[in-house]
């Protein structure tokens, strides 16, 4: 059974005392939050300690950083280590996020390093793949995919893969309002796992969670979650809001297979 994984990403928003108002408010909102879905924030580097300190201890609540170094410790400015988060109490670290890919340079091969570093020092990874306007136009989306999680999960074994999420997100469809239709995103999430029956083995597959990400919003996330391999979503411009992303977050859900 996949445990659905709701995650805010918030980018570079949010100063503490936002952060402080956020939790406060949204808090409270997750007294309805069952044992049928976790809910995971990703506040910016300077947040990760106030928001770890908020959920500590809050059954189904956890913290995400949006990305990592693959090192320890060393010489590398403005960089933050695995050792560092994993000591904060941070559970999840997202990956290869577009973002990063393409306004950063960052390469599968780099990610690539980062997951297994991650999956090293008992951070969850979340990979995020996903096609540009111009591949998918291009009929080039399950090669693009293909390429990020062949890349990306390189140095990955099949006993660590159970700890890795996968986030699929479009990048037409990241902060432009623009959603993947249901179709378009189901095709995706079976792709992703196909792979991983593939390369790793059926069961990981079974088990490894997809998130959808992509203009997800309080009005579209039943509808998205419905679909029989989308396990999760990973939410920018509408998690930022304590009331939209409390309404995601605990949108109906149907279990996984
Ligand atoms: P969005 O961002 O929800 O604002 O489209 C999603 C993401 O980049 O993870």
């Amino acid at each position: 059974m996949r445990i659905p994984l709701m995650a805010a990403n918030w980018k570079m928003h949010k100063t503490i005392p936002a952060i402080i108002s956020f939790l406060d408010s949204f808090i409270p909102l997750m007294r309805e939050l069952g044992s049928d879905r976790e809910v995971v924030i990703a506040p910016p580097f300077i947040g990760l300690e106030t928001v770890c300190r908020a959920l500590r201890g809050r059954k189904g609540m956890g913290v995400a950083a949006q990305n990592m170094h693959f090192e320890e410790q060393g010489a590398f400015t403005g960089e933050i280590s695995p050792l560092m988060l994993s000591d904060l109490g941070v559970g999840h670290v997202i990956l290869g996020h577009s973002e990063r890919r393409h306004v950063f340079g960052e390469t599968d091969g780099f990610i690539a390093k980062k997951v297994v570093s991650a999956l090293e020092h008992d951070l969850k990874p979340i990979l995020c793949i996903g096609e540009k306007l111009e591949q998918r136009e291009a009929g080039e989306t399950n090669a693009v995919l293909e390429a990020q999680l062949r890349k990306g999960l390189s140095g990955v074994t099949a006993e660590q893969a159970q700890d890795v999420v996968i986030a699929y997100e479009p990048v037409w469809a990241i902060g432009t309002g623009k959603t993947a239709t249901p179709e378009q995103a189901q095709e995706a999430h079976i792709f992703a796992r196909k792979w991983m029956a593939e390369h790793f083995n059926s069961g990981i597959a079974d088990q490894i969670r997809i998130l959808y990400g992509g203009s997800v919003k309080p009005a579209n996330a039943a509808e998205l979650m419905a679909l029989p391999d989308v396990d999760g979503a990973l939410v920018g411009g509408a998690a930022l809001d304590a009331e939209s992303f409390a309404e995601i977050a605990l949108c109906p859900l149907t279990p996984r297979a």
